[in-house]
């Protein structure tokens, strides 16, 4: 039976994807930064673990825990929608170590294991924004595009090694703890200088009157067939809004 390690299952995409990965027979490793025994149903195929990605020890004592994986899905990530004029560099470098580093971190720490059993699958979630053109999110685009550029030098280098790298590209989602966590509390406003605001609340309504929206489920859906894809193909539109975008670009 084949084993996932998924990161960030606490909520939203995460979740459904370690859900959907049991309901398909998978052994589930699903960590979260902090254990939510609430989120999921724990049982002998599926284990939660504490791993956070910004904290190495944190990756090798999962790792050891959950034994052989077969795949390993990087979903953890924050939000970060401001002006980037108004975005501390602190805040930068903060998105960039959970959205990018992390997802390095754990990649890196999986590889041997991959290589040395000649099998195994990356796959990592980066975001529609990778697809077009979208305000307010610049450092959050940027945190993922490295993501992209990152994944397709690094699937040209394990393939060898019969080992896969794929992206998925979820469309925006207002169902998951997302939306609240870039807008409550007034991230938005704390980091939107005066003379933007207007432009500002204008993109957010545009953003959030859009016609299309992803649900959890597309994307579930859609790890689950990049990590089984054996075309060769690196990259996976997930939602119909991501879908629209890919076919567009
Ligand atoms: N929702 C959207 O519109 C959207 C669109 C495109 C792409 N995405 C991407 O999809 C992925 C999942 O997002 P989501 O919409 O499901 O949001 P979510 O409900 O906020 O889930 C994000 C998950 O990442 C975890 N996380 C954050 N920092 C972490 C860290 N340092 N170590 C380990 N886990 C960490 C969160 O844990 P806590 O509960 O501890 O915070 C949570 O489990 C993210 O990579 C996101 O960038 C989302």
């Amino acid at each position: 039976m084949n084993t996932v390690l998924i990161t960030g299952t606490s909520s939203g995409y995460g979740r459904a994807t370690a859900l959907h990965f049991h309901a398909q027979g998978w052994n589930v490793i699903a960590t979260m930064r902090s254990r939510r025994p609430d989120v999921l149903p724990e049982s002998d195929r599926l284990r939660i673990v504490e791993l956070d990605v910004t904290k190495p020890d944190t990756i090798t004592a999962a790792l050891e825990l959950a034994g052989p994986i077969d795949a390993l899905v990087n979903n953890a990530g924050v939000p970060s929608i401001s002006v980037f004029e108004g975005t501390p560099m602190a805040r930068v470098r903060e998105v960039f170590e959970t959205n990018t580093f992390g997802v390095m971190a754990t990649t890196q720490a999986v590889l041997p294991q991959f290589r040395e059993r000649g099998s195994g699958v990356v796959v990592n979630v980066t975001s529609s924004v990778v697809l077009g053109d979208m305000p307010l999110s610049a450092v959050y685009k940027a945190s993922k595009a490295a993501v992209e550029g990152f994944t397709s030098s690094l699937a040209l280098e394990l393939a060898p090694f019969g080992v896969r790298a794929k992206t998925v590209q979820p469309g925006a989602c207002l169902t998951t703890n997302f939306a609240g966590k870039a807008m409550n509390g007034g991230p938005l406003d704390e980091l939107v200088p005066p003379p933007y605001a207007p432009f500002a609340r204008k993109a957010m309504a545009d953003f959030t009157g859009q016609d299309l929206f992803t649900q959890e489920s597309d994307v579930a859906e859609t790890v689950w067939r990049a990590a089984h894809d054996t075309t060769g193909r690196l990259r996976f539109p997930a939602g119909p809004d991501a879908v629209r975008l890919a076919q567009a670009t």
